[in-house]
């Protein structure tokens, strides 16, 4: 049994249970355990009443969905009703208790539960291809090891935003296709689809991720586009190959793949999951060991998300963690009131938003950082030169960088996932070459561009302890590996006590 201190009133947890416990309360400092497993899980269409304050128990300590404006009816809610032929909603792999994502831990207790037929697994995205048998639990690994679901894109691409439309400069062959969703009459290239497979990204705290910081898209050298029908600067910083632009797109995306709708969204519809998108707020609250993420006026909880405003840079002095700093200065008074374990956490994690923001190393060989614009390779900086946007950690600078996550040699070799062969016909990759291999070019199969295979646009970095694994192919299972990427990568040669402080700071988000 572990202790919790939950503002203030203890309550037991058995560590067996503590992913079953959900909080339900309607102020922010009466919390009580309401009910168990049942209610954790939303299914679509089940008509609750989405309250305002939304507490959930994780490993960590508990994570808190907060809406603003007032508590809203599922009921006939199209992010909640199950209106496409599959018998899944938004919600079905945006569920509140995963920080609006859907972590594997998740997604295998619906497995056992349903013995794998909740529509979650529908054979269009929720397996590794529809041809597999569906009832066999390994022709959905992806899902239920890493959290992938499919993600089918046109090749060639259709024309995107303001890129000139022309042919792709680049050709992409399959060198391994282990689920047959790349090859054949139907899937693959000369089929003129790609599938890669991908982690569902947190649909909260939108703000953020539409906060438009600079007018200019350096990762690419252009300025930045335009929404057609609103005139509204385009952030760039949706889903990981930036197909959509905007809410609706998004959406409708959505609603064509992993809905399966005919058709788009009517415009109430669309009207109603705007709404409710921007007024979805997720962050951890409480730390098992820290306890309240909020205390002292620290960058902890989802309600400093919803008061503030999005897009602004991280700068030195008032960098993108720099909130949790206050906790350098505790008083005596405060530490005893806390005891010393939470005062040792708390330290931690401060310590850990100055490393998140000043331990610098090389950055190499990472395109849009390192190419085409001017901060030359390597360059040396730390975690929030990318990571910059206060409250968020994701980019004020739209666009897409190249870290290595798919590209070999730096990916997870996993041949559980498909991998392509790309050859540049132009111009060769300006940190690869002419010919490289990948899991999933990302960008480029918007663009077409040769330059940008590999990118992946940034994600939030809120909620991660409810949300696990990391990177847009789950090849992190854990925060611990996030780091050790990092570590590799870069070559950064962190000690252990800076990566427990950085692993400590990313789990109080
Ligand atoms: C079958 C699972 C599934 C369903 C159903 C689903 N999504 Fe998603 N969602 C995903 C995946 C996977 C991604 C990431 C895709 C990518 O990056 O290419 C995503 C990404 C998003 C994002 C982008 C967040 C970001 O940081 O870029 C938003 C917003 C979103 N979904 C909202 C919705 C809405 C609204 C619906 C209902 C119309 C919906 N989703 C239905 C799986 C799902
Ligand atoms: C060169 C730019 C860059 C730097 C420097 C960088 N990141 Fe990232 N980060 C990215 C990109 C791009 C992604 C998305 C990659 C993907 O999903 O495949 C990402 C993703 C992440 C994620 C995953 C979030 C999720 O939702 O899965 C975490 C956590 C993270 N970074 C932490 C860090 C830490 C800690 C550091 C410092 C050690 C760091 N980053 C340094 C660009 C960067």
């Amino acid at each position: 049994m572990v202790l919790m201190r939950l503002f203030g009133l203890s309550v037991f947890v058995s560590l067996a249970v503590v992913t079953a416990v959900v909080f339900v309360s309607a102020k922010a400092d009466d919390s009580e355990v309401e009910t168990q497993l049942d209610e954790r899980w939303w299914s679509p269409g089940d008509g609750r009443v989405f309250p305002e304050i939304l507490d959930y128990s994780n490993a960590s300590g508990q994570l808190r969905i907060q809406l603003t404006g007032g508590e809203i009816d599922t009921n006939g809610h199209p992010f909640f009703e199950p209106y496409g032929p599959a018998g899944r909603a938004c919600i079905t792999c945006h569920q509140p208790s995963d920080a609006m994502s859907l972590s594997t831990e998740t997604i295998q207790s619906r497995w056992e539960a349903t013995n794998g037929q909740d529509p979650l697994f529908a054979a269009v995205d929720g397996s590794d291809c529809p041809i597999l048998p569906q009832d066999d639990p390994k022709s959905h690994r992806l899902l239920l090891e890493r959290g992938l679901f499919r993600i089918e894109r046109p090749w060639p691409p259709k024309p995107f935003l303001d890129f000139p439309e022309r042919a792709p400069d680049f050709k992409i062959e399959v060198v391994n296709d282990p689920n047959g969703c790349n090859s054949g009459p139907e899937f693959g290239p000369d089929a003129g689809k790609i599938s890669v497979y991908r982690r569902p990204r947190p649909a909260a705290n939108m703000k953020y991720l539409l906060a438009v910081g600079f007018e200019y898209d350096p990762k690419q050298g252009l300025g930045l586009p335009r929404d057609p029908e609103t005139n509204v600067l385009l952030s760039g910083n949706l889903l990981a190959d930036g197909r959509a632009s905007t809410l609706k797109d998004q959406m409708n995306d959505a609603a064509h793949s992993h809905l399966e709708f005919e058709t788009d969204f009517w415009s109430d519809a669309e009207a109603q999951i705007e709404d409710f998108l921007l007024r979805v707020y997720a962050a951890q609250q409480v730390d098992a060991v820290g306890g309240s993420l909020d205390d002292l006026d620290a960058g902890g909880g989802p309600d400093l998300l919803a008061t503030s405003e999005a897009g602004q840079l991280g700068s030195i002095g008032r960098a993108v963690w720099s909130e949790f700093e206050a906790w350098e200065t505790m008083t005596e008074a405060e530490k005893t009131a806390i005891g010393p374990e939470a005062t040792a956490w708390r330290e931690s994690v401060a310590r850990g938003a100055r490393i998140f923001r000043d331990r610098t190393f090389l950055i190499s060989d990472s395109a849009g950082i390192n190419s085409p614009i001017g901060f030359g390779n390597p360059v040396r900086n730390g975690c929030a030169f990318c990571h910059n946007m206060r409250q968020m950690g994701n980019d004020v600078a739209p666009g897409q960088v190249d870290l290595g996550t798919t590209v070999l040699p730096f990916a997870d070799p996993a041949p559980e996932l498909p991998l392509f062969r790309i050859t540049c016909l132009d111009e060769p990759h300006p940190h690869y070459g002419r010919e490289f291999f990948t899991q999933d070019p990302g960008f480029a199969l918007s663009t077409g561009k040769c330059a940008d295979v590999g990118k992946i646009t940034l994600q939030s970095m809120r909620g991660l302890s409810a949300r696990a694994p990391f990177f847009s192919n789950g090849s992190s299972e854990t925060l611990q590996e996030v780091v050790e990427f990092y570590d590799r990568r870069y070559n950064i040669g962190y000690s252990e006590q800076e990566k427990t402080d950085l692993i400590n700071l990313m789990s109080a988000l």
